[in-house]
């Protein structure tokens, strides 16, 4: 018999790529169970898209990534959610910590108003650089890196507010990039977006894979397809399927997953 891996060596690959292992999850805001044992695994430098009808849970589950659904007063959790190794819910685990690793893009661009300079330097003055030359390297650096750089350069002191919604949501990506995270989660991220604007984020996500995780919403069945590596299908708050993208879009398991990627509801 022809041995054809190298013993351990995927294997080994495999365990320390996970950025994110969520073991039987359980949300309810108060009596409403939102999130029902969720078990997902997410990968480094990968794009994972979660898809499912309004009200599924998609955002609360993205929101309890980066531990921000604990603003709701009424929000109750079990299960684990393991952040590299270790469970987010621990009691000693501190929140700002996490939120440096775990950078979050709305749905709506939500820049701050002020200019588009002091948006992104504002994260890495939280957490102390003083410095001008190591803050405009930092913002240089994460407007390139937010595929922004060439159109605002030469107006970094002009508000934010008067960019375009497209440029505006890179700007919001740009801040997001200034604080170094690890993972990036985006709720619908080109929902407010034009046609042009949608494409240049796509293209910056992909970019973007290289070097962080991206976890992403979409109402949009093509741009699952087009970006996303593994594709998650949620329904009334579980998890129905859990696959690579080609497979959810080309041969799902589950009739329901089929039904809702033709557009037979939701
Ligand atoms: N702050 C909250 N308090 C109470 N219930 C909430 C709260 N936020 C969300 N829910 C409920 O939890 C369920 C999941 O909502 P969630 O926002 O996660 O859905 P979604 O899949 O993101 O939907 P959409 O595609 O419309 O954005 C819904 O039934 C919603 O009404
Ligand atoms: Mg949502």
């Amino acid at each position: 018999m022809v041995q054809t891996l190298e013993k351990g060596s995927v294997l080994n690959k495999e365990s320390s790529s996970i950025v994110y292992d969520t073991q039987q999850l359980n949300l309810w805001y108060g009596t409403h169970h939102a999130l029902k044992n969720i078990n997902l695994q997410i990968k480094e430098n990968e794009v994972t898209a979660i898809i499912g009808p309004s009200g599924c849970g998609k955002s609360t589950y993205i929101k309890t990534l980066n531990r921000m659904v604990e603003l709701v007063p009424t929000v109750k959790t079990s299960g684990k959610i393991l952040y590299r190794e270790r469970n987010i819910f621990d009691a000693d685990y501190g929140v700002e910590e996490l939120r440096t690793k775990v950078g979050m893009v709305f749905q709506k661009p939500n820049p701050f108003p002020k200019s588009i300079y002091d948006n992104i330097a504002y994260g890495p003055r939280i957490h102390g650089i003083k410095n001008k030359k190591i803050l405009d390297e930092i913002v240089e650096k994460s407007l390139r890196g937010a595929a922004i750089w060439d159109e605002v350069k030469d107006r970094l002191t002009t508000n934010a507010y008067s960019l375009s919604g497209g440029q505006q949501q890179r700007i919001c990506i740009a801040r997001c990039l200034a604080i170094e995270p690890d993972v990036i989660l985006m709720d619908e991220p080109t929902s407010a977006l034009d046609p042009i604007s949608t494409l240049k984020v796509e293209e910056l996500i992909q970019e973007l894979k290289k070097e962080y995780s991206i976890i992403i919403v979409t109402h949009n069945m093509q741009q699952a397809a087009r970006i996303s590596d593994k594709t998650a299908f949620f329904l009334n708050g579980e998890v129905v399927e859990f696959d690579d993208t080609d497979v959810i879009f080309s041969t799902p398991a589950d009739k329901r997953t089929e039904d809702y990627i033709s557009g037979r509801f939701g």
